[in-house]
């Protein structure tokens, strides 16, 4: 069955906001990579491709339900973090709006009576429980070690073992 305008609409606002949040990542992984954390650099570099991935999802779903996928406009990424906590905590909000918007979009499925798409949506629902989490630990973590240099370096090394391991 075609999508109706209004989810076509919406799931092609969020594929693009997937790539907004990719870009998002990449400028952060620059980031770190420049205060040479390369560890949270390879962290944030395999979210953003994580990210690509989800717009992907969105893209081939649109053409299932015989739709098309349109492309929206991506904005200039922030470049500039106060500190490895600052950016973190910059993640962890983009990944809250994330949520809202996943939401939002199950609640138009459910209005459009759009069984299928509530049922596509639901890997992006749990999805987002994990990144969540995810990120808040790494939050909590950064907090822990304040402005302690080794512990910071100790926890780069860490968190570049995560990204290697995907998690
Ligand atoms: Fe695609 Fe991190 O949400």
């Amino acid at each position: 069955m075609v999508l109706s305008a209004k989810m076509r609409d919406a799931l092609n606002a969020q594929m693009t906001f997937e790539l907004q949040s990719a870009y998002e990542y990449f400028a952060m992984s620059a980031w770190y990579k420049a205060q040479n954390l390369e560890g949270f650099a390879s962290f944030m570099k395999m979210h953003g491709i994580e990210e690509m991935q989800h717009a992907q999802k969105f893209y081939d779903y649109v053409f299932e339900r015989m739709s098309e996928a349109e492309f929206g406009a991506l904005k200039k990424p922030k470049a500039k973090y106060d500190s490895a906590l600052d950016a973190m905590e910059t993640a962890f909000k983009h990944e809250l709006a994330v949520t809202k918007r996943i939401h939002d979009l199950v609640d138009l499925a459910s209005k459009e009576k759009d069984k299928a798409t509530e049922a596509f949506l639901q890997w992006f629902v749990t999805e987002q429980v994990e990144e969540e989490a995810l990120v808040d630990e790494i939050v909590q973590r950064l907090k822990q070690v304040g402005d302690f240099a080794p512990g910071l370096f100790f926890l780069d090394r860490e968190v570049a073992g995560r990204a290697q391991s995907g998690h």
